[in-house]
C-alpha cells in the first residue's frame, strides 16, 4: 500500500480516494464490535465513518438474526436503499452521479448471504461471521469491478488468534476471548450462525490487553463471547485463570465479561468475584424461564434450583453482586403453571434487570420443528406480565440504592428537562445520572464518586462527591 499523494491511498491496482462508510448494527456486542473491526480494517482503504447515509459511499449493513423482528427490520433498510441504485447522489467532490456499493454482513448474511445478493438488486456483496477480517479484500473485489458475490465460509484453522482493533477514543474497549457456540439450546440460531466455540489463548489475550491499556489509553475492558464461561476449554485453560492474570496488569481499573451459561459458571469463577479488586459486581447470567420443564425442552442443561443456587454462592462470595438475565416468554406450548414458573422466579432471583422477549421461531432450529399451540396475543400478555412484574421487583432493588456511593465511569452528556446531566456506569453496570457541580466542565471519561439521591426501575439520579479525574 502506498499513500501517493496525501489525500489517495493506491491499493494493488487501485486508487481509493477518501471515501464515506455508512454502517448499522444490529444485535449483541459482539456484532457491534465486529463493526468496530470492520471500520478499522476499512481505514486501511481510505474511508472514514459517516452517520448520514447520504453522504455514503459504501453501505454496509451488520445484522442479527436472533429474533424474527430483527430480521425485519434489516428487510425494510435494505429495501430502502434501492433508491441509492437508483436515484444516486451527486457527488459534491467530482460532479458525478455516486457509485454507492452496498453489502450486507454478520448473522443473517452468515445463513442467507447467496439468496440475498439474489433477491436484492442493490446489495453488491454478502460476507458471514467469520470473514470479518477480510472485508478490506472484499471491498477491493467491488471496487475492482466484481459485484454480487457473497463469502460465508468458516475459519477452518485450529487456533483462533486476532488482535484488538478499535477505533473509538474511549477508556473501554471490548475484546473477544472465544467464537461460537456448542450448546444448541432448542430455540437458538447463534450456532448455526456463529459456528463452533474456539477460544483465543490466554498469553494472547493477556499480550492483547496490556497492549490496549498501555498504548490505547484503555481502562474498562468487557470480555466477549457468547458463552465466555466455556472459554479455554479447548486449551486446557479456563475464564477464572484469565482474570487472575488480567488483574496484575497496571493501568487496568475494571473487568466485564458477557454472556454466561448457567451450565459453565465454575467455583473459581464464584471466587474470582469474591477476591479479584477489578472484577465488576456484575453478572449478566441468563435463565431464559423458570420452568425446569421447560429448560428441559429449551435443552439449557441446568434446573432452577441449580441456577438459584449459583447465584446464592455468587452473593455470598460477593454481596454487591448485581445480577442480570433474559427471559423468553412463550417457548413453544409453554403452559400457564410453567409461566406462572416464571414470574416466580422473578421474586426469588431478584434480578437488577431483565432483557425479556417472546418467543420467536427460527428456521433450522430443534424448537421451530415442535408442535406449538401458542398464540402471538398468549406470548404477548405473557410477556407483559413478567415484564410488570420485574418493573415492581426492579423499582424495589434501586430505592435500596438511595444513599450509597458509588464509583461511576462518566461516558456521556445529556438534557433531562431542561437540566444538563452527564451520565455514567457503575461496577454493577448501572446507569447513573448526576448534575454537574460546574456546568462549563468535561466530566466525559472521569472517575466520579456519586450518591444516589433517587431511583426508579429504569433510572437512578446521584449528587456528585467527588471528581477522580481520567486516571486513577
Ligand atoms: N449466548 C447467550 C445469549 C445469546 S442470544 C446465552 O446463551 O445466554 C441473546 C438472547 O436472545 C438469549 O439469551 C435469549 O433470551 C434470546 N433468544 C435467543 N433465541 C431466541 C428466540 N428464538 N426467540 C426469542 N428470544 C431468543
Ligand atoms: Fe444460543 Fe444457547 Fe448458545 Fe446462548 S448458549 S448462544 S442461547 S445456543
Ligand atoms: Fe444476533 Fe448474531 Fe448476536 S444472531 S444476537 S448478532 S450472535
Amino acid at each position: 500500500m502506498s499513500n501517493e499523494n496525501n489525500d489517495t491511498v493506491t491499493v494493488g491496482e487501485i486508487e481509493f480516494p477518501p471515501r464515506k462508510v455508512w454502517l448499522k448494527t444490529y444485535g449483541c456486542q459482539m456484532n457491534y464490535h465486529d463493526t468496530e473491526r470492520i471500520l478499522s480494517h476499512l481505514s486501511g482503504l481510505n474511508f472514514t465513518q459517516t452517520t448520514e447515509q447520504s453522504e455514503a459511499d459504501l453501505v454496509i449493513f451488520n445484522t442479527c438474526a436472533v429474533r424474527d423482528l430483527a430480521n425485519q427490520k434489516f428487510y425494510s433498510h435494505l429495501g430502502e436503499t434501492k433508491r441509492l441504485k437508483t436515484n444516486p447522489e451527486i457527488n459534491p467532490e467530482t460532479g458525478l452521479k455516486k457509485n454507492v456499493i452496498v453489502a450486507a454482513g454478520g448473522c443473517i448474511a452468515q445463513t442467507e448471504g447467496k439468496d440475498l445478493v439474489k433477491k436484492y438488486q442493490q446489495l453488491d456483496f454478502a460476507f458471514g461471521t467469520d470473514v470479518i477480517d477480510n472485508i478490506g479484500e472484499m471491498v477491493y473485489r467491488a471496487y475492482a469491478g466484481d459485484k454480487k458475490f457473497s463469502v460465508t465460509s468458516w475459519d477452518r484453522s485450529e487456533n483462533y488468534s486476532i488482535e484488538t482493533k478499535i477505533t473509538h477514543g474511549s477508556p473501554m474497549a471490548y475484546v473477544n476471548i472465544i467464537k461460537g457456540c456448542d450448546k444448541f439450546c432448542s430455540y437458538c440460531i447463534v450456532p448455526f450462525t456463529r459456528g463452533r466455540e474456539k477460544s483465543r489463548g490466554l498469553s494472547e489475550v493477556v499480550t492483547d490487553v496490556k497492549r490496549l491499556v498501555e498504548y490505547s489509553g484503555i481502562q474498562e475492558v468487557m470480555l466477549l463471547g457468547q458463552n465466555v464461561n466455556s472459554y479455554g476449554k479447548d486449551n486446557g485453560e479456563s475464564l477464572a485463570q484469565l482474570i487472575h492474570e488480567l488483574e496484575s496488569i497496571d493501568g487496568l481499573q475494571r473487568l466485564r465479561y458477557t454472556t454466561s451459561h448457567p451450565y459453565d459458571v465454575s467455583d473459581e469463577l464464584i471466587e474470582a468475584h469474591a477476591t479479584s479488586k477489578k472484577l465488576a459486581n456484575h453478572l449478566h447470567l441468563p435463565v431464559q424461564s423458570g420452568s425446569n420443564s421447560v429448560l428441559q425442552r429449551m435443552l439449557r442443561e441446568y434446573t432452577i434450583e441449580h441456577y438459584l443456587g449459583l447465584l446464592a454462592k455468587m452473593r455470598k462470595a460477593n454481596p454487591e453482586m448485581v445480577v442480570t438475565t433474559d427471559i423468553i416468554a412463550g417457548f413453544p406450548n409453554e403452559t400457564e403453571e410453567e409461566h406462572q414458573d416464571t414470574l416466580k422466579l422473578l421474586d426469588a432471583a431478584q434480578f437488577d434487570f431483565i432483557y425479556a422477549y417472546t418467543y420467536s421461531s427460527r428456521k433450522g432450529t430443534k424448537a421451530a420443528r415442535m408442535s406449538d399451540i401458542l398464540t402471538d396475543d398468549i406470548r404477548g400478555r405473557r410477556l407483559r406480565e413478567i415484564q410488570d412484574k420485574q418493573m415492581k421487583i426492579q423499582e424495589n432493588i434501586r430505592q435500596g440504592m438511595i444513599g450509597k456511593t458509588f464509583r461511576i465511569l462518566v461516558e456521556e452528556k445529556g438534557t433531562n428537562k431542561g437540566v444538563i446531566k452527564w451520565t455514567g456506569r457503575t461496577s454493577c453496570n448501572r446507569i447513573v445520572h448526576f448534575e454537574p457541580d460546574n456546568l462549563d466542565k468535561d466530566y466525559k471519561w472521569h472517575w466520579v464518586d456519586v450518591e444516589i439521591t433517587s431511583a426508579t426501575a429504569l433510572s437512578t439520579q446521584a449528587s456528585l462527591i467527588r471528581d477522580l479525574g481520567k486516571k486513577l
